[in-house]
């Protein structure tokens, strides 16, 4: 049996919605954008959602409409899918980096506070980065997997200091901090509807926000910097062009996407409910029988949405002295598992390692470790509906038999 890192889960509904938008003849943005784009909003506790193209266009939109731009920086960690420092760049901001926990993959917020309180000094009520002269925006922390970071401690920072923060929740629609969704944490977030999240649209994203202005303004953004949308436009005086008072973009999702995504929202709590199942599994297997790999961690008061079940390699029990030797080592179990059927990946990267960044500012890996760490060392494994305790109990077995191979 070979099993896949991840797969999504459809039934016949999907076709059925998509079949009306066809039908209709309606298959740009519309009415099923418009209504998904509620059910979203509604599940994660927020008035607003604002569809778009993808999460990183998402971020983009938002990050444009939220002031940030040329002469800014933004704190983003270093260890997270390149998007998140991508839609940075894309404003014409710096995006600068902070280290992250290795237990949660997420922001760590000790750092990030060292970093606004040392690295920028306060002139004329701004911070101003003491290297590049940059004005200090915000902060973009991320959701790392499905598990909220440590979005109080963000918050205060950014608020004590007068900055803006943009949640990338990329992974993290569902997930949950203190009782709250993802997305009514006071800030705009930004959701990912791509196949390996835990719904998807095919491609696809979504700014979640209480803020109606800023909302208005996100959909402004995301036709072209129109006032007036296509469909309202369909509904009144279609023949007129609208006014375009500024310049936008054509960040709009398609109708077939959004029936899609009305039928997937439907099923979110069941497939996020059966992953956590089988995530118990898993961490049962695993801290009893492979002592080799540390599972995720869920601290007390996250509710975790395991948008991947991601573990790390534990060098200390593997007795490898470096991060180099650890991910030597976990590159060489990866190909076995690929070998015996089981497809697993990396957990995401670190962004500072990767060309752009690494050329644009002359990063080494040991600058942010623990991302560092998280890239070289972490694993993750397969996890999607369907899978049985059986299923577990044989990738488990698969990872044992491999690992043992690699001691000999
Ligand atoms: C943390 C994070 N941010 C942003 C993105 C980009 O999302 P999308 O593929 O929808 O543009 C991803 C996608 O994997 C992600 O993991």
């Amino acid at each position: 049996m070979k099993y896949p890192v991840t797969k999504p889960y459809f039934t016949d509904e999907e076709m059925e919605l998509i079949s009306d938008s066809l039908d209709s003849g309606w298959v740009a943005q519309g009415p099923k954008v418009a209504e998904f784009e509620k059910k979203v909003a509604e599940h994660e506790g927020v008035a607003e959602g604002v569809a778009t193209t993808s999460c990183t266009t998402a971020l983009h939109l938002a990050m444009v409409a939220q002031g940030l731009g040329v002469g800014m920086d933004a704190i983003a960690p270093a260890f997270t899918f390149v998007a998140t420092e991508n839609a940075i760049v894309m404003t014409g901001a710096t995006p600068v980096m902070c280290d992250v926990y290795r237990e949660t993959f997420n922001i760590d917020t000790d750092e990030l506070q060292r970093i606004v309180e040392t690295e920028y000094e306060e002139k004329s009520g701004r911070l101003i980065n003491k290297k590049t002269g940059n004005v200090l925006w915000g902060f973009v922390p991320v959701h790392e997997f499905g598990l909220c970071c440590e979005i109080d401690k963000v918050n205060a920072l950014a608020k004590e200091y007068g900055l803006n923060v943009i949640e990338d929740a990329a992974c993290a629609l569902g997930s949950m901090a203190g009782g709250r969704h993802q997305g009514a944490f006071g800030n705009s977030s930004c959701v990912s509807f791509h196949p390996r999240k835990s719904i998807t649209t095919g491609e696809g994203g979504m700014i979640l926000t209480d803020d109606h202005a800023l909302a208005k303004r996100l959909r402004e953004l995301r036709t072209h910097g129109s006032t007036v949308s296509a469909d309202a436009r369909d509904k009144g005086k279609g023949f007129l062009l609208p006014e375009f008072p500024e310049a936008g973009f054509n960040y709009r999702m398609t109708d077939i996407q959004g029936a899609m995504g009305l039928a997937q929202i439907k099923k979110l709590d069941m497939i996020i409910g059966e992953k956590r199942k089988t995530v118990s599994v898993y961490n049962d297997i695993i801290s009893r029988k492979i002592p080799g790999l540390i599972p995720p961690v869920e601290p007390e008061g996250y509710y975790h949405t395991y948008q991947s079940y991601v573990c790390m390699v534990n060098t200390d029990v593997l007795g490898q002295s470096s991060i180099e030797e650890g991910g030597k080592f976990r590159d060489a179990l990866l190909q076995k598992l690929e070998d015996a059927g089981v497809a697993t990946r990396q957990g995401t990267h670190a962004v500072h390692t990767l060309g752009y960044y690494r050329n644009r500012f002359g990063y080494v890996p040991e600058d942010y470790i623990n991302a560092y760490a998280c890239d070289r060392l972490s694993v993750a494994l397969p996890l999607y509906v369907g899978m049985s305790a059986d299923d577990v109990e044989c990738i488990a077995g698969r990872i044992a038999d491999a690992m043992n191979e690699m001691k000999r």
